[in-house]
Parts: structure tokens; C-alpha cells; sequence
């Protein structure tokens, strides 16, 4: 890739419950804040309502913050990237509307980014921590909302080989934590005692599904019996036994995600696999793909973990990748709760 300028791009992400607004120059980050919203913690899961009102007070700053960190003033802003979707609908239409409108006061283009997309293209940013694949890949995404595994051909052409069809992979990890009285999120939490504990002192059933696709949903449910079933015997079983519980159900859960993944790259015979989304920060995930590279020979890439989360850098470099293309849009664009990968 050779621009022939300095392009900045200004970013702004606001699918779920973070808040966040990032400064390109060309395809290196310049800024990434991120207004994380605390106010979900008390309800155990994330409150749409409150998210978007939430994102109507952070926004403001959030870009102020992006563009101080940069040192740059927004007169040099080439383009306003922002998430069209997928993601909750409230949260998606304010940082729809603030970029549209940013776009007529500062007379620069508007360019929309699918926010899976942007997950998987984040591999793409250029830094030093940081590696890059080389086009085809297979990506993971794991994250609080999603669960793919996609067939990378080029930036813009991406195959889904198969997704959940019910929980995402982090909203397992954060119903199994209240099950087990941890708070929300709890999938780190899940993950730090797991690391304490005998992957192989209970067992889960894996689900069975057809070809590349996952399902979450059993599992939660076969947890909640087993601890109901426990505690009924040892009121102190969960306090008891947190780690090894939790343990297994890391087990249980990488397995799944291993098992489907190996699958996808004996099919499609493309041994680089990358991943992203929150729950690329998971230990033992990133030990099971460290194990693949050894035994398997994969080719593995792992962003930093400020670019797994959801975070508005990932959007910038999709700004700048459709920049490059001319791929622009109009202020008749509407934001899109249900926005597929692959049209
Ligand atoms: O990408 P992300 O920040 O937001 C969404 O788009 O959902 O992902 C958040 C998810 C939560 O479900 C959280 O529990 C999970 O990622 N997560 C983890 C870990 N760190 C974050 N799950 C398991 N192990 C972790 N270390
Ligand atoms: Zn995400």
C-alpha cells in the first residue's frame, strides 16, 4: 500500500456500551479513547436505553479527547469514519447522527464501516507490537455479541463459514460467571480463576452443530443444573470449588471454538488464522492457538488487546482502506442494527 498523501482519518465507534473516537494518519494510530460505560455493571448485562443516552453524553468529549491525543485540529481531518452496524440500535443512531453531522460542519466525506468487518480488518493497523496476515486468512471473531469464523479473501471479500446461532462466545462466558455469582462482565474473571484451577475436574457436554456453526445457549443451561444440583448437597460448593468449576468451563468452551476452527482450516487448506473481539484477551485461547502454531504449523495473528474490544482505531482503518477506494457515502445513510458481513 502507497498513499500518495496524509490521510487522517477521524473515527467513531458506538455499537454496544463503549464510546469511542480514534485519529488515523494513514494507517497508523494516532488516538484511541475509550469511554467505557460503568452504568451496565449494576444490571448484570448492558441496558440499550442507558447505553445510548450514555454515548450522547461521551461522544463530545470522546472525539475532543481523540483529536488532543493526535495533535492535530480538525481542519486537517480527511474523512469521518463510524460504525453503521450491527450493534443496538439507539447506541448505533448517535454515533450515526454525530458523524453524519460532523461530516457537513467540517465539509469532509462521510465513510461507513460494517463493524465485523472492521473486527477482523483491525490486523491491518500498522503497528510495531503487531503482525500482519496476508490475504487469504481465517479470522475468529469472539466477542460479547459475535461469533464467526470467516473466510478472509481480500479486504472486501469475506465469506462467513459459520457463526453461533444463539449465544455469542462472551455471552456464554458472562452467563456462566452469574450463574456463578461473579460480576458482570464476567468473562475475565471467569478466565482468572480458570487459570487456578483442573480444566478436567467437571465436564460439559459440547453441543453438537452442523459444519462451521456454534451454539452457546445449551451449555449456560447445563451449568445452571449442574450447580443447582451441587449446591443442593453443599450450599459452599460453587465457593468451594470456583476455580476448578471455572476451569472446566474454559475447557469446555476453547474446545468448542478449537474443534471448529481446526475444521475450517483442513477444509480450506489456509493455515493462518487471526483473531479479534473481547475474548481474544482469553488465556486460554491464545495458549490453544500458540499450541496450533507448534503442532499444526498455523500462522497466527492476535491483535493488542486495546484493538480486540471494541475500540474506534478498528474503524479507522476500514476509513482509511475505503478511503483509498473511493468508497464513500451519503448523508441519506441510516444506521443498521442487523448488518451482515457479506451482502
Ligand atoms: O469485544 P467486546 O469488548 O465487546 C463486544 O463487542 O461484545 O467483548 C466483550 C466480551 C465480554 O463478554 C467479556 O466477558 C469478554 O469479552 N471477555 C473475556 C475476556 N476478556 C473479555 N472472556 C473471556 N476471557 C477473557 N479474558
Ligand atoms: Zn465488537
Amino acid at each position: 500500500m502507497n498513499p500518495q498523501k496524509n490521510i487522517y482519518i477521524l473515527a467513531i465507534e458506538s455499537s454496544c456500551d463503549d464510546t469511542s473516537a480514534a485519529v488515523l494518519l494513514n494507517n497508523k494510530v494516532l488516538s484511541n479513547v475509550v469511554a467505557t460505560q460503568k452504568i451496565h455493571e449494576a444490571y448484570g448485562g448492558v441496558v440499550p436505553e442507558l447505553a445510548s443516552r450514555a454515548h450522547q453524553q461521551n461522544i463530545v468529549p470522546a472525539v475532543h479527547q481523540a483529536l488532543a491525543k493526535a495533535n492535530i485540529d480538525k481542519k486537517l481531518v480527511s474523512a469521518i469514519a463510524f460504525t453503521r452496524g450491527p450493534g443496538l440500535l439507539g447506541s448505533l443512531l448517535v454515533g450515526t447522527s454525530f458523524a453524519k453531522s460532523l461530516s457537513i460542519g467540517l465539509e469532509v466525506p462521510l465513510i461507513e464501516v460494517n463493524h465485523m468487518q472492521a473486527h477482523i480488518l483491525s490486523h491491518f493497523i500498522s503497528d510495531p507490537e503487531m503482525k500482519t496476515p496476508s490475504f487469504p486468512f481465517i479470522a475468529l471473531t469472539i466477542s460479547g455479541g459475535h461469533t464467526q469464523i470467516v473466510l478472509v479473501r481480500s479486504y472486501f471479500d469475506m465469506e462467513i463459514l459459520g457463526e453461533t446461532l444463539d449465544d455469542a462466545v462472551g455471552e456464554a462466558y458472562d452467563k456462566s460467571a452469574k450463574i456463578l455469582g461473579l460480576p458482570y462482565p464476567g468473562g475475565p474473571l471467569v478466565d482468572k480463576y480458570a487459570q487456578l484451577g483442573n480444566p478436567k475436574a467437571f465436564s460439559f457436554p459440547k453441543p453438537k452443530v452442523k459444519d462451521f456453526n456454534f451454539s452457546f445457549s445449551g451449555l449456560k443451561t447445563s451449568i445452571l443444573y449442574f450447580v443447582q444440583r451441587e449446591t443442593k448437597n453443599n450450599p459452599e460448593f460453587v465457593k468451594e470449588n470456583i476455580n476448578d468449576i471455572c476451569a472446566s468451563i474454559q475447557y469446555t468452551i476453547v474446545g468448542i471454538l478449537m474443534d471448529k476452527l481446526e475444521k475450517a482450516v483442513k477444509k480450506t487448506a489456509v493455515n493462518q488464522v487471526a483473531i479479534g473481539g473481547g475474548v481474544s484477551a482469553n488465556s486460554a485461547i491464545r495458549a490453544a492457538l500458540k499450541e496450533r502454531k507448534k503442532t499444526l504449523g498455523w500462522d497466527t495473528y492476535i491483535p493488542k488487546f486495546e484493538y480486540c474490544t471494541d475500540n474506534a482505531a478498528m474503524i479507522g482503518i476500514v476509513g482509511y482502506l475505503k478511503y483509498l477506494e473511493g468508497e464513500f457515502t451519503d448523508q441519506g445513510i441510516t444506521a443498521k442494527a442487523r448488518y451482515k458481513l457479506t451482502s
